[in-house]
């Protein structure tokens, strides 16, 4: 098998980067470790900046976020209980953010690829990556019990923090910045119409609250705990009782309650390595960095890489050019030059 571009992973980096290529007229194979099934239900992300929403809509993808996507204009940050709303839209010139649940963003993306015929590989096995530095890269795999090998002119390693892209550059040509926190975010999902119109993040002695929502009938709330924390030790009861605490603290607001769909506990860490590139290996996404669920951004920061890597094929594949500006994307300097 041979292909321009082989991606490792059908994430949000690895799709994103799959569809902007194919916009380009750029053939590429994405191989991915999980079923479909799994990849259209995992719970992850919520929280879509305006940049990754237009991108959606540019590559024609946004149909469905549209009719969905609930868009905030601001978010509450409520201390001993007064509440202070940060006005985003005001602040921004205009964006907003939009809540879409991951798992329906990769729904979109991989209808759209199917329905181009372009390949994504499902429940690949042995995911292995070769020749990095030569004119020749190569994955190999196993997929339905056959072992495949696909030539590329590059690979994307857009397999998240766990993957095998970024451990197959030697530890030599990598700097890495790591740092665990003391606490992790006990994560529900549940059964409950929001209790607010947008998020709240909330301030407690007890430890911090997060009101977020996934749809107009579903609730997402996240309490800071230990990052050893028994989950078992939480009956819902529990985390209703505790959410109450620390984000019922302004008069008059209830915390609608449900059925506990989900639940699970998330550490907290921010990683980040560089370079991003070994020879013909581009690490996009979660492979490269992660930073705490807190901030809401490493799928827009997957989104943000993919489209910088994207515009570097491009640049290589209609001009031959090696080396693409990361800001402007047409010139061929090095960002900011
Ligand atoms: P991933 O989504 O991890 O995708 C990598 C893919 O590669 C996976 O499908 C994996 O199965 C596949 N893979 C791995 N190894 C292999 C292999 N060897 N071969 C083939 N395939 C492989 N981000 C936000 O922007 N907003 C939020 O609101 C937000 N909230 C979050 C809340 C929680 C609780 C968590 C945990 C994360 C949240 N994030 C949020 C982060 C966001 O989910 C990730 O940053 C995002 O998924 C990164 O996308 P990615 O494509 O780089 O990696
Ligand atoms: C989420 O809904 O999962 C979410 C919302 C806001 C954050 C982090 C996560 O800051």
């Amino acid at each position: 098998m041979r292909t321009p571009v082989g991606i490792i992973g059908a994430g949000p980096a690895g799709l994103f980067l799959s569809l902007l290529l194919q916009r380009e007229g750029i053939a590429s194979v994405v191989l991915e470790v999980h079923s479909r099934k799994y990849l259209e239900e995992r719970i992850r992300a919520g929280v879509l900046e305006q940049g990754t929403v237009d991108l959606m809509h540019e590559l024609g993808v946004g149909e469905r976020l549209k009719k969905q996507g609930l868009e905030h204009g601001g978010i509450e940050l409520r201390f001993g209980g007064r509440g202070h709303r940060i006005d985003f839209r005001e602040l921004t010139g205009g964006k907003c953010v939009t809540i879409y649940a991951q798992h329906e963003v990769l729904k979109d993306l991989i209808a759209a690829k199917l329905a181009a015929n372009e390949p994504i590989i499902f429940e690949t096995e042995n995911v292995s990556v070769h020749n990095l530095e030569s004119a020749a890269p190569a994955i190999h795999f196993r997929a339905n019990g056959i072992s495949e090998k696909l030539e590329c002119d590059f690979i994307a390693g857009c397999d998240g923090f766990h993957g095998i892209c970024r451990p197959s550059i030697p530890a030599s040509a990598l700097q890495i910045y790591d740092r665990d926190y003391p606490f992790a975010w006990l994560g529900i999902l549940a059964q409950a119409p929001p209790s607010s119109h947008e998020l709240i993040y909330a301030y407690h002695q007890r430890g911090f609250a997060l009101f977020s929502m996934r749809s107009p009938k579903i609730s997402r709330l996240y309490l800071q705990c230990a990052p050893d924390e028994d989950i078992a030790a939480w009956p819902d009861e529990r985390i209703w009782k505790e959410l109450g605490n620390r984000l019922e603290t302004t008069a008059g607001w209830k915390l609608t309650e449900g059925p506990v769909i989900q639940k699970g506990v998330t550490g907290m860490r921010s990683f980040v390595t560089e370079p991003m590139q070994f020879g013909k290996l581009f690490l996009a996404g979660d492979a490269a960095h992660i930073v705490p669920p807190t901030g809401a951004k490493g799928l827009n920061l997957a989104v943000a890489d993919v489209r910088v890597l994207a515009r570097a094929l491009r640049e290589f594949y209609t001009n031959g050019r090696r080396s693409v500006c990361g800001e402007c994307g047409r010139c061929s300097g090095f960002p900011g030059g």
